[in-house]
């Protein structure tokens, strides 16, 4: 079965997806996306990733391509056209092609991209065993709660993060760790409480976070949302991190320092059973 992409209403083969180079998102990465788990066929939490993309194009001042109800049937008929019943679904949206000038163009249409993709899932050992991670400075802009197909920091983050053998980068603003380059950084105190920081505008708040945080906080688990610092890491009992693709991933090793004592603790795997909990209850899918 061939991948098929959407492209501005056509359903086409995915070597045939094109964009027309003057698109805005080309030249200006004037953009947004979001990443969809889907399992068995059901997107995971698909409501909540569609309230942060119509968030982005607001900030970006643009308007939804067509209503989310079109878009929910769109999305349908792509994964039935894909075949697929668990993978990823990329939704980009930029403000639309037209002549090359910086300010907003007028009568410009958004340009709607979908496609689908196989499952991203972490290694089921590092998903045991832990990852390592760099600390990389965060240069990134000023509005990074939005997601913004912008990602140029975040790939040279990530990029330094793949020589050195690391799973991530967690990015450092100064002494406080923001996030990771396409992820959420956590780390456990000693208490056994959950440090992660405040989503505000200088990360991006994700969606596998708030679903975890809730359930956390549901289990009697504790919760700050507060930044913490490289000397937080180096005191700390256990760490992970979180994305769509990642789900909950233990960290284990920050630089060259382990974490706690080096393994996956006790707070996480309740964390990983939790989340696994959730998908299963949304989509069938069991981990
Ligand atoms: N990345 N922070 C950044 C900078 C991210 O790029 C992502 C997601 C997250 C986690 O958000 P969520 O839990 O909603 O996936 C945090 C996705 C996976 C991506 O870039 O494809």
């Amino acid at each position: 079965m061939s991948r098929i992409s959407y492209v501005n209403g056509r359903y086409v083969p995915h070597h045939e997806a094109m964009v027309h180079i003057e698109d805005r998102g080309y030249q200006f990465s004037d953009g947004i996306y979001e990443y969809i788990a889907f399992y068995n066929g059901f997107l995971l939490d698909g409501e909540l990733h569609m309230d942060r993309l119509e968030r982005s194009l607001f900030e970006l001042q643009m308007d939804m391509p067509m209503s989310r109800n079109a878009m929910g049937i769109v999305v349908e008929e792509l994964l039935e056209r894909n075949c697929k019943d668990d993978g990823g679904l990329y939704i980009q949206i930029t403000r639309g092609v037209a002549r090359r000038d910086h300010a907003f163009p007028k009568h410009v249409r958004p340009a709607l991209v979908m496609t689908v993709c196989a499952p991203k899932l972490p290694k089921a050992h590092d998903v045991k065993n832990g990852v390592k991670v760099i600390t990389h400075t965060d240069i990134r802009w000023g509005r990074r709660d939005v997601k913004s197909v912008s990602l140029l920091a975040n790939i040279l983050a990530k990029q330094e993060a793949a020589v050195d053998g690391a799973r991530e980068a967690w990015l450092l603003e100064g002494k406080v760790i923001t996030e990771g380059s396409a992820s959420n950084a956590y780390i456990i105190n000693k208490k056994g409480e959950v440090l992660t920081h405040p989503a505000t505008e200088k990360i991006l708040g994700g969606i596998t976070r708030d679903v975890l945080l809730g359930l956390a906080v549901e289990a009697g688990i504790g919760v700050v949302e507060a930044p913490f610092t490289m000397a937080q890491v180096h005191g700390a009992a256990e760490a992970f991190l979180t994305s769509t693709s990642a789900n909950v991933l233990p960290v284990t090793k920050v630089d060259d320092t382990l974490v706690g004592n080096g393994k996956p603790g006790a707070v996480t795997q309740q964390l990983q059973a939790l989340y696994a909990e959730h998908i299963m209850f949304q989509t069938g899918k069991q981990f």
